[in-house]
């Protein structure tokens, strides 16, 4: 496997402008990004202990994707363990680690990642903040059980002083025109006027094949799923992380919001994906489907 470094700190990004709705529009900014074709371990040994205000990632769910070869549970574990240890060892005090996951499949059982993994995060004294539900419409009906439609977040922060802005990520309120009807306040608009706290459910549509955002990774994360992280997370200039990086829908993200972007992945074919659409964000050119963009409802109450 071939290797292959990006990274020039002093390249600056251009913004082009252009009318297409789910086009990037990017000011000029210094972000730095640093993408490798690489085992994460060697990757991650070497950068900085403390350096990462936020590590984003979904590992492989030992599955037998093209991209992983399966094996056996304790394995896949032992070596999540391994990954796990270095992304505590990154972590910045007042950082934050997201870890997506769904589940493992074993002759039709079924082993949710996010309960097999929480203790190794635990291990190295971590806080879970939340449990992100992330919901989806779409993928391959089950005959024995219900349709899988769903997969976790697991927030961690290093400790109680953390990164967190509510504001840049808030969603519009059902009812922004509401007012208080008694008190002292009574008549004025009662909700925040900045929205509400997107709470622990996110329904964001997965990237299948005629999805904006599509390029050859079979499970790439929509860009929307993390910039939300990002922003909450993260203040600009932090450095953001994603060890299993595929296309680089982190590292768009992190681009995106003036964060400084690293991540690696074993397959080059991965990896120059990642490269072209960090050069069309670069260039204006990439699409991505909007952040809060409501989903598409075929009874017609949202576009
Ligand atoms: C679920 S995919 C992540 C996709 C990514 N979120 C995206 O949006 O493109 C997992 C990725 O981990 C990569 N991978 C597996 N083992 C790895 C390792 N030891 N080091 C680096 N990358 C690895 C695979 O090649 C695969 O692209």
């Amino acid at each position: 496997m071939a290797k292959r470094a990006a990274h020039d700190p002093r390249q600056e990004f251009c913004s082009v402008q252009s009318s297409h709705d789910n086009v990037v529009p990017l000011r000029r900014t210094r972000a730095r990004v640093t993408v490798e074709c690489k085992d994460n371990i060697d990757f991650m040994r070497s950068l900085e202990k403390g350096s990462m205000k936020l590590i984003v990632t979904s590992p492989p769910y030992n599955l037998g994707k093209a991209y992983e070869q399966r094996t056996d549970r304790d394995l896949y574990v032992e070596k999540q363990a391994e990954t796990i240890a270095e992304a505590a060892r990154l972590l910045h005090p007042q950082g934050s680690i997201c870890w997506q996951v769904g589940n493992h499949i074993d002759n039709g059982e079924v082993f949710p990642l996010d309960i097999l993994l929480y203790p190794l995060f635990k291990n190295h004294g971590l806080k879970l903040r939340n449990r992100i539900i992330w919901t989806f419409g779409h993928g391959l009906h089950t005959q024995r059980r219900f349709s899988g439609r769903h997969e976790t977040i697991l927030w961690f922060t290093r400790g109680d002083n953390y990164t967190f802005n509510l504001d840049p990520v808030r969603v519009p309120s059902k009812y922004p025109e509401k007012k208080h009807f008694k008190g002292p306040k009574r008549g004025q608009i009662s909700g925040n006027p900045l929205g509400k706290n997107p709470t622990d459910v996110w329904e964001i549509p997965n990237v299948k094949a005629n999805h904006v955002e599509k390029t050859i990774h079979p499970c790439q994360f929509p860009v929307g799923l993390v910039e939300r992280l990002v922003l909450g997370l993260t203040n600009p200039a932090d450095n953001v992380l994603d060890p299993y990086m595929g296309v680089g829908s982190s590292i768009v993200a992190a681009l995106k919001h003036d964060r400084n972007a690293f991540g690696c992945d074993l397959m080059q074919d991965y990896v120059d994906v990642a490269l072209e659409r960090v050069e069309a964000l670069r260039q204006g050119t990439l699409r991505t489907r909007p952040m809060n963009k409501p989903v598409y409802d075929p009874n017609g109450k949202s576009d």
